[in-house]
Order: C-alpha cells, then structure tokens, then sequence
C-alpha cells in the first residue's frame, strides 16, 4: 500500500483529497496546523498535528514514515488579506513550502502535487473549469 502525505488535509480541498485517497486504498498522512482546517474532516488514515514552518518537525515526520509522495494544499488563501499583508503569505505559502521541499529532498520523496489556486482563470467563461480555460487572473485593487 503506498503512503502519501497530505500536507492541509483538514482544509476545505485537503479534506476531499484525503477522502479520495482513502476510498482508492491508499495509506493517507494528514499535517495540519488546523489554522484554517477541521480535525473532523479528516476522515481516516494518520493526523499529525504540525506546521510546514517547523523544519525539525518535518525531518520526525518524514523519519517516520516511508512517503511515496506529497499533496500540498497548506496555504493561507485570501486574496485580500494577501495583498494587505504579503509577508505573512511568502512566510507561509513560500517559505514554509521550501521546507516542506527541503524535507521531501532530505528523505528522498519524489512525488508531489502542488494544490495552486483557480483565482488565475478569473470570471469563469464555463463551467466546470478546466486547464485549458483561459486565464485572466483579477487584481484586488
Ligand atoms: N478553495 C478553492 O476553491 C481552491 C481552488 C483551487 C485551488 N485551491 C488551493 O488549494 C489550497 C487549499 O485551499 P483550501 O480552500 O482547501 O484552503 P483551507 O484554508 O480550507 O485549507 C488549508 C489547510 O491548510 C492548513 N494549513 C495552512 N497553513 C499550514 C501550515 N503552515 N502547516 C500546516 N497546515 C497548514 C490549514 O489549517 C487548512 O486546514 C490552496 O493552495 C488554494 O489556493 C483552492
């Protein structure tokens, strides 16, 4: 069975993530800092209670488990609080997935899937959006 780390499995599209992950048969590992997430919707496998931003705390969890790969959906989401205050967003949603990445190079993990975000395609022209919609990303000011 392979192992994947869910890395924001208790947020809005983690907790989906996990949910498909687990109903495929694989052994899930959820990190979440619970900022923005519920313990609740984390319906099965492993919850380890953490923070991208604690390098050491990775290195246990990646020592402890033998990952086949990572999904990162661990990110601060608001766009307006993003421009209002940039620094706390590079310090989560950059610097703290550099660890992550960091962490995933140390222990060898090859696989990740990175969750970005669908605020590029703009007012949707149709839906369900797909990666061939065009992208018209809108500023907030
Ligand atoms: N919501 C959408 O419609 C949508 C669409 C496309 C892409 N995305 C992207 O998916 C990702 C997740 O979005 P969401 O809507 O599920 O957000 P969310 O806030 O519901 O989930 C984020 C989860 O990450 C956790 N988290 C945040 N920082 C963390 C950290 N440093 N360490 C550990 N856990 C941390 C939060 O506690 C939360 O559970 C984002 O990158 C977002 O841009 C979201």
């Amino acid at each position: 069975m392979k192992t994947i780390l869910v890395v924001g499995g208790a947020g809005y599209i983690g907790s989906q993530m996990v949910k498909m992950l687990l109903a495929a048969g694989y052994h899930v590992v959820t990190l979440d800092n619970l900022s923005g997430g519920y313990r609740d919707a984390v319906l099965g496998g492993d919850f380890v209670f953490g923070d991208t931003a604690d390098s050491q705390g990775l290195d246990r969890l990646f020592a402890g488990y033998a990952f086949d790969g990572v999904m990162h959906f661990a990110s601060f989401i608001q766009v307006g609080e993003s421009v209002q205050n940039p620094g706390k967003y590079y310090q989560n949603n950059v610097a703290a997935t550099l660890n992550l990445l960091d962490a995933m190079v140390a222990h060898q993990v090859k696989a990740f899937i990175f969750s970005s975000t669908a605020a590029i395609f703009g007012e949707p022209q149709y839906v369900p959006l797909d990666e061939q919609h065009p992208k018209h990303p809108r500023r907030t000011r």
